[in-house]
């Protein structure tokens, strides 16, 4: 008997051929049944032994129903979910991956190794007063950066400030010495455009204030910066200079190798200098105590677009900001 109802479960291919299987052999009429129906008329001992083979087949019959009803089941649902199956594999929109721009890049580079220097890395405003742009940072009022022609002024006297260094004054102003700061951000500048000057850029400010500090840990913070921009193998150098706001003063040149075209050459990347003492003196008379009367530091300020230009061999300037896309694309694969 099971095996003929093997063959008849196997061959029902719904759960309603399999229901009047299972009928046909469980249900109260069916052929199991009236086997266990017979029981009765039976002496015990053959009661017991044909009861027990009934048993076993019935326990038989429910496994293979029960095995059976599951696979139709499942192959029920399969069906089913094929038949509503949503396709989601469709192509979608091509999203563009995008990547910082160089000016940032830079800008994140330097804060990097200015931070391993252990310094703070600090933003200021970018409108400014006369007070913090000049006069505070030793600028006479007959310095040429003072004229229409080179700054952009607001009708109220205020101006886009020409330099990052009107954050040294507000700095001091605002914290205690000792303390080391680097000022990333916009400068602004009234100029003819070409592929060396944009009438916007930005610059790097540095400013260290404590006591014992020489121009040497001037020379040694600027060579670890080039060497950090660079390589190993890069080494500043300093030249005589002038600014108002630092006595002495240097310009500042970093000799590299240019991994592209092998060719070394030193290039000219800022200013510096010892802060003058009469920049001290505008912070002592801002902060009205004297607290800056005989600090000592050093200061530093640099293009950034330059420093972009040469990195990463683009030949103009204007390029950076004109947003063309043949440019930037180039550089996009840097979202790191
Ligand atoms: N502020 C100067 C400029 O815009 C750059 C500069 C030179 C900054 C010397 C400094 C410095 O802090 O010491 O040309």
């Amino acid at each position: 008997m099971v095996n003929e109802a093997k063959i008849e479960i196997d061959a029902s291919s719904s759960l309603n051929e399999l229901q009047e299987v299972k009928v046909k052999y469980l249900g109260k009429k069916g052929l199991l049944t009236a086997e266990l129906k017979t029981l009765g008329s039976l002496e015990p001992e053959a009661r017991k032994a044909k009861g027990a083979a009934v048993n076993m087949v019935k326990n038989e019959l429910e496994m293979m129903f029960e095995a059976r009803e599951t696979a139709l089941k499942d192959a029920e649902l399969a069906r089913k979910l094929s038949s509503e199956a949503l396709d989601v594999s469709l192509p979608g929109i091509p999203f563009q991956a995008g990547g910082f721009h160089l000016i940032t890049r830079i800008i994140d580079d330097l804060s990097d190794i200015y931070r391993g220097m252990g310094y703070a890395v600090v933003q200021g405003q970018e409108v400014e007063d006369e007070l913090h742009n000049f006069d505070a940072l030793n600028i006479p009022g007959y310095h040429p950066a003072r004229d229409q022609w080179d700054t952009f002024w607001l009708k109220d006297n205020r101006v886009l400030r020409t330099h990052t260094s009107p954050m040294q004054i507000r700095f001091m102003e605002a914290h205690e010495a000792p303390f080391k700061i680097v000022v990333p951000g916009k400068v602004f500048r009234f100029e003819q455009t070409d592929a060396t000057h944009e009438a916007m850029f930005h610059q790097l400010e540095g400013l260290v204030v404590g006591e014992g500090i020489t121009l040497a840990d001037q020379k040694g913070t600027l060579a670890e910066m080039a060497k950090g921009l660079f390589g190993s193998r890069a080494k500043v150098r300093f030249q005589p200079s002038y600014y108002p706001f630092t006595e002495p003063s240097a310009d500042f040149a970093v000799y590299w190798e240019n991994p592209r075209t092998g060719a070394a050459k030193w290039l000219e990347l800022g200013g510096c200098g010892m802060v003058h003492p009469r920049v001290f003196e505008a912070v002592c008379k801002l902060r009205n105590d004297d607290k800056y009367a005989h600090a000592r530091g050093f200061a530093f300020g640099l293009g950034i677009e330059r420093l972009a230009m040469i990195k990463y061999g683009i030949p103009d300037i204007r390029y950076f900001f004109q947003n063309d896309l043949r440019v930037l694309r180039q550089f996009r694969g840097n979202l790191d």
